[in-house]
């Protein structure tokens, strides 16, 4: 019998890996996805049970070849959950912006939610299951100084919701995550003066996504919004 498994990209980051973490305790299985071989090994490492990881850039389709070749290989199917929470920030006025900075930040935020949805989409539409797509508050509202990073989220927003009514008559659930700011290294080279050390864990903003991911008998939680 294949293996039931949750894949969460960006998971060497702060939400990807607390999710990892919270995840692995609670039993599950794991197939870690990020661009950082050796971070991938030494976090898989840290956690409780044993997982698979898989680095890769998901920004780049022929590497979402690479990843279903690994996942064909080690008889994995596709996943029962698929967390997609790799993304980058960017910060600054559009005047202020160097103009070489706007394309990797669109590559990083949509491209590995699309890319990996559409590898797994139609297997996971009929074996069931949950895509969740995490994204931010800059996708629910617009913000000065964060237009392309605001552009890119309410990019992945269209594609969720669009998802979800493809995903319609199936049992598979789409989730959409729109955390508030996370005390993590998503903010480090940036010079913005946000009170970052006032944010919220990684850590607690894992545990109310993994706490939300229950499903009554004919109805789920689709939204979930991390204010603080
Ligand atoms: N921190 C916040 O305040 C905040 C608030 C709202 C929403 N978010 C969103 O929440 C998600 C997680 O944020 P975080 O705070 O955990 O950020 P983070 O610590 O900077 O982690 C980002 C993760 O994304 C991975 N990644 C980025 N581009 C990738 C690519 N092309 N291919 C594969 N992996 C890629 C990085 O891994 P590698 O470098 O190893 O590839 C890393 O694991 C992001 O989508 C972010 O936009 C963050």
């Amino acid at each position: 019998m294949l293996m039931k498994y949750t894949m969460i990209t960006g998971a060497t980051g702060g939400l990807g890996y607390a999710l990892a973490e919270t995840l692995a305790k609670e039993g599950a299985n794991l197939l870690l996805v990020a661009r950082n071989r050796e971070r991938l090994e030494q976090m898989s490492r840290q956690l409780p049970g044993s997982h698979q990881i898989f680095d890769c850039d998901l920004s780049n389709p022929e590497s979402l070849s690479e990843l279903k070749a690994f996942v064909t290989e080690k008889k994995l199917d596709a996943p029962a959950v698929l967390i997609n929470c790799a993304g980058r920030g960017l910060f600054g006025r559009l005047d202020e912006l160097d103009a070489l900075e706007i394309q990797p930040v669109l590559n990083n935020n949509l491209l590995p939610v699309i890319l990996p949805c559409q590898v797994f989409f139609q297997d996971m539409k009929r074996s069931g299951g949950v895509i969740i797509n995490v994204m931010s508050t800059a996708a629910l509202k617009g913000k000065a100084g964060e237009s392309v990073y605001c552009a890119a989220k309410w990019g992945v927003r269209g594609f969720t919701e669009s998802l979800r009514e493809e995903a319609k008559g199936s049992s598979l659930r789409i989730v959409a995550v729109y955390p508030a700011g996370m005390a993590t290294d998503f903010w480090q080279g940036t010079d913005v003066d946000y009170p970052v050390d006032t944010f919220m864990s990684a850590e607690d903003a894992a545990l109310m996504i993994a706490g939300a991911l229950g499903q009554a008998e004919k109805g789920y939680i689709s939204d979930i919004t991390l204010s603080r």
